[in-house]
């Protein structure tokens, strides 16, 4: 079984969605029709996300979950004890993806220290696909020569219209990793680009939706988060919209190269 056949290509980021009201958010995201949640050791969304996952009424199988390992857990002995913490918090036996969020911090740790643990978790039936979040070309060819071939299943980077990754989401797309665009539509900021902003009105959309469907159409994940009903709701309908190859060329000429999340300890980007 791939990841590409199992995983639906809109989540929901849930980053934020904390307490009650991040309960009620992610519940709306289920009621939308999203199946697929995304979130991280360090987000502080995992019990959220069981809790709505329970009150939703769904079947675990129903639901697509993704956590990510915090760096904080790459030690010896400590990957495989947080992911079982993190099956606590989301009231689960298995997630369905497990990501390694970031490379080491300033690249300290040799990757086998902490993608092997990962593996193992995998094989003992922790999670059933893993994946890396963060990494550059350098780390991916390191990671796939570590796990071997096929089995580093995603990367989740930064991705939308202002930040289009291409020589990475080649990379990944050449290999068979699924890229995940996480902030896929920008944080909001999307209706700063008039070219966007045009192409909405003539498909009577929004320029967020416009991203996703690029994205989509790019044969991506993403990941978009509200805590609003109603953008949770037009986000995930951004699935219907068919963008023309023109379009689409057009969407690509409007990267930016501009990376929001650049931690001073994260890799040197692509
Ligand atoms: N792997 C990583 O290192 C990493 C890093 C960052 C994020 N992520 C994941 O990716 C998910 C999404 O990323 P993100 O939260 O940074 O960014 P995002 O989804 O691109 O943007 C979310 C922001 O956009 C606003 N928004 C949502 N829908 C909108 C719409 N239709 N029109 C205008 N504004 C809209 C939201 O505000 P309102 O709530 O007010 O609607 C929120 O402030 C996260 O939740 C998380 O799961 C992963």
């Amino acid at each position: 079984m791939k990841l590409h056949d199992v995983m639906p290509r809109l989540g929901f980021g849930t980053y934020g969605r904390w307490n009650a009201e991040g309960i009620e958010a992610i519940l709306c995201a289920l009621e939308a029709g999203y199946r697929h949640l995304d979130t991280a050791q360090t987000y502080d969304t995992e019990t959220e996300v069981g809790t709505a996952l329970k009150q939703s009424g769904l079947a675990r199988d129903e639901v697509f979950l993704t956590t990510k390992i915090s760096t904080d857990n790459y030690g010896e002995g400590r990957l495989t004890p947080s992911l079982e913490e993190s099956l606590v918090r989301l009231d689960v036996d298995q997630v369905d993806l497990t990501l390694l969020h970031w490379p080491s911090p300033n690249g300290t740790q040799p990757l086998a220290e902490y993608l092997e643990p990962l593996l193992e978790a995998q094989d003992s039936g922790l999670t059933r696909f893993v994946g890396v979040s963060n990494f550059t070309i350098a780390l991916l060819d390191q990671a796939r020569s570590i796990a071997g071939e096929g089995r580093i299943a995603t990367n989740q980077v930064e991705l939308n219209p202002f930040i289009q990754n291409k020589k990475l989401a080649k990379y990944c797309v050449d290999h068979g990793i699924l890229v995940t665009c996480y902030q896929p539509i920008a944080h909001g900021r999307l209706g700063d680009d008039a070219v966007l902003v045009d192409m909405a009105e003539r498909y009577n959309s929004s320029p967020e939706q416009l991203a996703l469907a690029f994205e989509l159409a790019k044969g991506y994940a993403a990941i978009p988060t509200s805590g609003k009903p109603e953008r949770i709701v037009s986000n995930f309908s951004a699935q219907r919209l068919q963008l023309s190859p023109e379009d689409i060329a057009l969407i690509e000429t409007r990267d930016r190269n501009l990376r929001a999340i650049a931690p001073d300890w994260g890799p040197d980007w692509d």
